[in-house]
């Protein structure tokens, strides 16, 4: 199924018979957009190279970057990586939930090396999403899953997103409204002390009492072993403007508590709120096709992984 010519993208819901018709094209090397607690996921097959290379064609990703593995259970992926101590504190703890750790992988695993861009690490998490969940179940196999979004553009955060982007090039996409998280997993690598590789859902801070230590921030420059880390990676098209407190003539304002916009990443100005609208307020303000301001968002807790999404999408554009 996964060739280059366009292909009808079915809509499906969140009942069981469309669950099962999402298994089933996942099977047969299908591709299905579907959603977790943290954004819409383009999932394949994992243990099918031919499925998992239509997620890079799709999605006309780098093909260094490396990909996610979805399980249903712990017991899955021990089957796939191995966990260190500390690593299975964190999996207990924070399972299912918006947390992603890199792991030694297991010989023998049977992925496909595409989903490890050739490297010995995987990258797992388990989702905390009912259809998410209910799909993996009735597939009965890891799904490889990145955000469901055009390679640099922003991550989707409803169905509409991911088909805005990718209609014509998946397969089916499992519509199950809004992601509640609406920021991507966070990713503690393994490969020596851990490390934290992305800020997302999961504020770092919450997970370190589990470790018993400090979690330092991996060089962004000497990974590729975090590759999502590409400078421009969330860009919409327009050009973007950080920390802006009002909007210059021409503008499109994306708010944050006091400071007021168009639109508001929450009136509240509270962090959480924020996270789950980011996207959906990105989009808007894409849609509008002016350049667009954003407001301060403070660095603590989830504004450190907002702010690191916005400067990222501001990057200029072309590394
Ligand atoms: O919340 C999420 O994590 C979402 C949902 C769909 O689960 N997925 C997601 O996937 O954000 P993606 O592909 O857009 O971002 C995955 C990040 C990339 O930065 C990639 O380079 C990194 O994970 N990654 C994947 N495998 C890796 C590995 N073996 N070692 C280091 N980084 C890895
Ligand atoms: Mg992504």
């Amino acid at each position: 199924m996964a060739t280059t010519a366009p292909r009808k993208t079915l809509r499906l819901g969140r009942e069981a018979a469309d669950i099962d018709r999402a298994a089933s094209i996942l099977r047969d090397g299908g591709l299905v957009a579907f959603p977790t607690e943290t954004v819409y996921g383009l999932g394949a097959d994992a243990t099918n190279d031919s499925a998992v290379a239509g997620i890079f064609e799709a999605k006309n990703r780098p093909a260094f970057n490396p990909l996610i593995v979805h399980v249903r259970e712990l017991e899955a992926a021990e089957a796939l990586a191995v966990f260190s101590d500390p690593a299975r504190a964190l999996a207990e703890a924070f399972w299912p939930g918006a947390l992603t750790l890199v792991l030694p992988m297991r010989e023998g695993a049977g992925v496909s090396e595409l989903v490890t861009a050739g490297g010995r690490s995987l990258a797992i998490r388990m989702p905390d999403h009912p259809v998410a969940a209910a799909l993996l179940a009735a597939a009965d196999r890891p799904l490889a899953a990145p955000s469901a979004n055009p390679s640099g553009r922003i991550s989707p955060t409803t169905a509409a997103h991911v088909l805005g982007g990718l209609e014509g090039r998946i397969d089916a996409v499992v519509d199950g409204g809004p992601c509640p998280v609406g920021l991507e997993s966070t990713i503690v690598g393994f490969e020596t002390g851990p490390v934290l590789l992305r800020e997302g859902g999961i504020p770092a801070s919450a997970l370190e009492p589990c470790l018993g230590q400090k979690l330092v921030k991996g060089a962004d420059e000497e990974q590729l072993s975090a590759p999502g880390q590409l400078a421009s990676h969330y860009a919409p098209a327009a050009s973007l403007r950080l920390d802006a407190t009002e909007p210059d003539d021409d503008e499109f304002m994306i708010g944050f508590g006091k400071t007021p916009g168009d639109i508001t990443l929450s009136e509240n100005g509270d962090l959480v709120e924020a996270a789950a609208r980011l996207f959906s307020c990105l989009h808007l303000a894409d849609e509008s096709g002016k350049p667009i301001a954003v407001a301060p968002v403070p660095e603590t807790g989830l504004g450190r992984a907002i702010n690191d999404r916005l400067r990222r999408a501001a990057a200029p554009r072309g590394t």
